[in-house]
């Protein structure tokens, strides 16, 4: 590779994606630099108690290790800063792009992470999020800052965890016409209505989904379907180019399904929580969330318990699938990978 890029890197939020990224960033240094001539470094992380900063790179699988510990990155020797914030680390380091990757927040409008996508994008700063919050509440406003400021704003996480679902409906499918799409866009629900299949009761379900680490907080989020809104929603806005109110869009979560109907028709394929949008004749999409008998012949009706998918029909391209497994969050935190050598890498092949 004859001229090495240096990119420097902002991490807020170091959890089960953040820390994962980080040591990918380590692990992957020397194969990025050769076959991209990139050079990544992470020059400032921070969660939720303080940050670390070294303007020459940190040490990524020192800072996964910590994580891994339970403890701050703050309190890495030398370089940790004890409550030093997102904002202020955004606002002090020099950095190419930030990657954001805190909780969703969606009742605290979305913070801190919409901040922080801001705080980035009005400073030059290119960003990549799995983080759904912002994007489901801003859409329009961080897209028209990025292209304002220069830079892109690439979300390639927050639907489908590390499934290309975006790309492949808003760049791959160019051309054609999509007159429909169905996608299983999260594990928790699938994990639970497995569970109900085989016997289990409600309780037995809820309680096997929290003790694997599926399901977050009182299940709210995932079980009553705001989860896989929230993932349609950002499908309409960057695939359809549909602006939408994710509280408009017709939702039925898993709580109050039918156990009868949901043993039979999981006999001859899958019931998931499935996310759908379907063209109408005036160029709109109809979208909806609900609990869907997905026959054995649909795309999507042998999906296992580890995996979610999305279909689109398209006039030009008939259906096309993706599968992803996801048994860990690896896929997911790669993601973070993938939108930022979008960023740097497109117009090179
Ligand atoms: N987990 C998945 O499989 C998955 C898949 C796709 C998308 N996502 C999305 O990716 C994001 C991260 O998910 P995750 O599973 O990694 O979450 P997580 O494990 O809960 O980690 C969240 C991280 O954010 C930090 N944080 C919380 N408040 C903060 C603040 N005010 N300022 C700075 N940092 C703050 C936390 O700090 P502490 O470490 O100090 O607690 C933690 O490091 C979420 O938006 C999630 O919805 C997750």
């Amino acid at each position: 590779m004859d001229s090495v890029r240096t990119v420097r890197l902002v991490l807020v939020g170091v959890g089960n994606l953040g820390r994962r990224f980080a040591d990918i960033i380590a692990v992957k240094h020397e194969e990025l630099v050769r076959r991209y001539g990139l050079d990544f470094r992470i020059v400032g992380v921070a969660d939720s108690r303080g940050a670390a900063v070294d303007p020459d790179g940190l040490d990524g699988a020192a800072v996964c290790a910590i994580k891994e510990g339970g403890r701050s990155v703050s309190e890495l020797l030398s370089v940790g800063r004890p409550g030093m914030t997102g904002l202020e680390l955004i606002e002090t380091v020099e950095a190419d792009a930030l990657c954001e990757a805190s909780p969703v927040c969606l009742d605290a409008g979305a913070e801190p992470g919409l901040s922080h996508v801001r705080l980035a994008l009005k400073k030059g700063i290119h960003v990549s999020t799995p983080n759904k919050g912002p994007i489901v509440l801003a859409y329009r406003e961080l897209t028209a800052l990025a292209e304002r400021n220069g830079v892109q704003l690439r979300f390639g996480g927050t639907v489908a965890g590390g499934l290309p679902a975006i790309a492949l409906g808003a760049r791959d499918l160019r051309g054609a016409t999509i007159e429909r799409l169905d996608a299983v866009p999260n594990l928790t629900t699938g994990f639970v209505l497995e569970r109900l299949v085989a016997g289990a009761t409600w309780g037995e379900a809820i309680g096997e989904a929290s003790a694997a680490g599926v399901l977050e907080g009182d299940g709210v989020w995932d079980l009553d379907g705001w989860d896989a809104v929230a993932k349609l929603a950002i499908l309409a806005m960057a695939v359809f180019g549909q602006d939408v109110d994710l509280r408009e869009i017709p939702r039925t979560g898993i709580r109050e399904i039918d156990l009868d109907w949901l043993r039979d028709a999981s006999r001859n394929g899958r019931v998931r929580l499935v996310a759908s949008g379907e063209r109408r004749a005036d160029g709109g999409y109809d979208l909806r969330v609900a609990p869907t008998a997905l026959h054995e012949e649909h795309p999507l009706g042998r999906l296992g318990g580890k995996q979610m998918g999305i279909t689109f029909e398209t006039d030009l391209f008939g259906t096309i699938t993706s599968i992803i497994d996801e048994p860990t969050p690896l896929p997911s935190a790669a993601t973070m990978l993938r939108d930022l050598l979008s960023i740097y890498l497109d117009g090179r092949c």
